[in-house]
């Protein structure tokens, strides 16, 4: 495990655009939760990011570590190496009041792995989650999806590719029923009549939904509301799930099922979570983000096992879980 809570020289992130505030209330069918939507936050005056080429980047760091990954692909001899799903590389943001939240975040993410986002209330995690479609930019560093920036002018594929499940399930959910918001995504990307009525009524059924399809979604509850928003992104078949905080306000039943949907999705997947026994569940890997930085990335296992670690980053385990005890996912 890489340790990375040693103080850093961490750069500040320069002045930028004043972005508009991702999670204000549109009335617009475009909301940004929604895949292949036209994307009416993104800042019109956002600079292409310097440096990015269509390829990653061979000379960036690659801090990921070795986990023994059921998910990943066994590569071929000779093989062209894909690209990582996900490269961020010193990422550093200010919000528009001058509140500087990412001081130069690196985080590699492997195709197929399954990575737990760990770290305490006001760390940096929705900030950085909001920045891998484009919701969030103008600040310093690169984000780079499948080898393809995220930038102003990709943005349509790239949110085709990241599927994000965001922390509130109200800013993911705008349209009258159920039924509309999870066909959303499908239908702008040219799913009709049978074939969506079926892909619908499948992410419905996966969380759980299905009888749901024709109430209004701000007639459900939180976790019912959150079930749906965790549909409206299946349904989209995304490369990249990216989760804040999937399981907060699911009843116990719910969080295991989303868990046996998460471990049935052939995609790469990271999970903000403050439920770490569900992060040791469901993810071999797990990154502490802490004020902004990368504080400590290795085996889930292992970060949640070291109590000094956990203790300086306001991680704490359920009463009498003990991670040693559980078999962890890579192994599961
Ligand atoms: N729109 C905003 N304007 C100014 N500051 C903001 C804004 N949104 C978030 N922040 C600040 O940025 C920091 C990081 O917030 P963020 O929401 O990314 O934290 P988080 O790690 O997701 O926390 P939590 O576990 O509570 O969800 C916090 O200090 C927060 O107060
Ligand atoms: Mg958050």
């Amino acid at each position: 495990m890489t340790d990375h809570s040693a103080p850093t020289d961490a750069p500040t992130a320069p002045g930028h655009a004043a972005a508009p505030d991702p999670l204000a209330p549109t009335d617009a069918p475009t909301a940004p939760g929604h895949a292949a939507a036209p994307d009416p936050l993104a800042p019109t005056d956002a600079p292409a990011a310097p440096g990015h080429a269509a390829t990653p980047d061979p000379l960036s760091p690659t801090e990921a570590p070795a986990t023994a990954d059921p998910l990943a692909p066994t590569d071929a001899p000779n093989a062209p190496a894909a690209p990582d799903s996900l490269a961020v590389r010193g990422l550093a943001y200010a919000y528009p009041d001058g509140y500087q939240a990412l001081f130069g975040v690196d985080l590699t993410v492997g195709r197929g792995e399954r990575v737990a986002l760990l770290g305490p209330n006001g760390a940096g995690k929705t900030t950085l989650v909001l920045h891998l479609n484009g919701i969030l930019t103008g600040g310093a560093g690169t984000v780079t999806v499948a080898g393809l920036p995220v930038a102003k002018q990709h943005l349509a594929e790239i949110r085709r590719r990241v599927g994000i499940v965001f922390q509130d399930p109200d800013d993911q959910l705008f349209m009258p029923t159920v039924r509309e918001d999870v066909a959303f995504g499908p239908a702008a990307a040219g799913l009709r009549g049978a074939d969506l009525d079926a892909v619908v009524r499948r992410a419905l059924e996966r969380v759980g939904m299905a009888e749901f399809a024709d109430r209004p979604p701000h007639h459900l509850s939180f976790g019912q509301r959150r079930r749906v928003a965790v549909a409206t992104v299946l349904a989209t078949e995304p490369e990249i799930l990216v989760l804040d905080e999937p399981s907060s306000n699911l009843d116990p039943a719910s969080r295991r099922e989303l868990a046996d949907v998460l471990r049935s999705l052939d995609v790469t997947v990271l999970m903000v979570t403050h439920d770490l026994p569900y992060a040791l569940e469901l993810c071999p890997r797990s990154v502490i983000l802490s004020d902004g930085v990368i504080a400590a990335d290795g085996r889930t296992q292992d970060v949640l096992s070291d109590p000094e670690l956990m203790r300086r980053h306001r991680l704490e385990l359920p009463y009498g879980f003990d991670p040693r005890s559980v078999t962890p996912a890579a192994q599961a």
